[in-house]
């Protein structure tokens, strides 16, 4: 068998850190002589912190490109407002609001949606892990009988703690007791511990109560900030 260099040994242990999107990037406090085990590379290896920025990067846009469907894998920011939300959950995921994306149909919404998920991954955060569904799916893959008890149990631990929820075209689902239940659940752990969620829809952040009652309303408006995105119907225009 070959020796391995203790510099390739290491580039090899923190590559497939990263890919479970941890990190080992804690430069030395003084360098130590090329060749020793504990050495960090110059620029462009491990230990260099731009190095490692790259690395994330690739790993986030790896992610996002798996989770996003085909069509929207074009999907880049050009409105102002979405580029701010973005950058602001990538600057500090702990302190950004979630975002509230409103207007008719086709105006570009789940769009806008990938386009700020895939503009937070190209800025290498620490960790990017993504949950998209929709408001629909989300009761379809929480609804007794469809799964076993664990699987929706995982479901719904992912939907409560994912770091990034996209929560497509709310309020197209078909309201129960059931239902109500389980979105309040999601939306009330998400305000509880400020984690950022992206939520599309087609009504108005005044309708909201009377779609989803007050207490989820309540919720999504102090959580939110909220964009309306106008325009034609870009379906029937192309
Ligand atoms: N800025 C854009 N540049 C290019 N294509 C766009 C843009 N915005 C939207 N599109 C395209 O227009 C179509 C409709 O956009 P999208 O699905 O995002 O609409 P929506 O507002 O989410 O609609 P709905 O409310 O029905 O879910 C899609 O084919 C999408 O790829
Ligand atoms: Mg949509």
């Amino acid at each position: 068998m070959t020796p391995m260099s203790a510099d390739t040994a290491l580039a090899r242990i923190t590559t497939a850190l990263h890919r479970r999107g941890l990190t080992l990037d804690t430069p030395p406090a003084a360098p130590l002589p090329r060749g020793s085990y504990a050495h960090r590379g110059g620029p462009g290896e491990p230990g260099d912190p731009a190095w490692h920025h790259q690395q994330r990067v690739e790993v986030a846009l790896e992610r996002w490109q798996r989770l996003t469907p085909p069509r929207y894998t074009h999907a880049r920011t050009t409105h102002p407002g979405v580029s701010a939300w973005a950058d602001s959950v990538a600057a500090d995921q702990r302190t950004a609001p979630s975002l509230l994306l409103w207007g008719p149909t086709g105006t570009g919404k789940t769009h806008h949606a990938f386009a700020a998920t895939h503009r937070i991954a190209q800025a290498g955060p620490p960790r990017f892990a993504l949950t998209f569904t929709t408001h629909p799916d989300l009761y379809s893959a929480l609804r007794p009988g469809g799964h076993d008890d664990g699987e929706r149990e995982r479901t719904m631990r992912r939907l409560l703690a994912t770091p990034l929820l996209v929560l497509d075209d709310l309020g197209t689902a078909r309201e129960s007791e059931w239902t109500g239940e389980i979105l309040y659940r999601v939306i009330n752990h998400r305000y509880n511990q400020q984690l950022p969620t992206l939520i599309t829809t087609n009504h108005a952040p005044a309708a909201l109560p009377g779609v989803l009652g007050d207490r989820i309303a309540s919720r999504l408006i102090q959580m939110t900030t909220r964009i309306e995105i106008t325009g034609p119907d870009r379906r029937l225009t192309r």
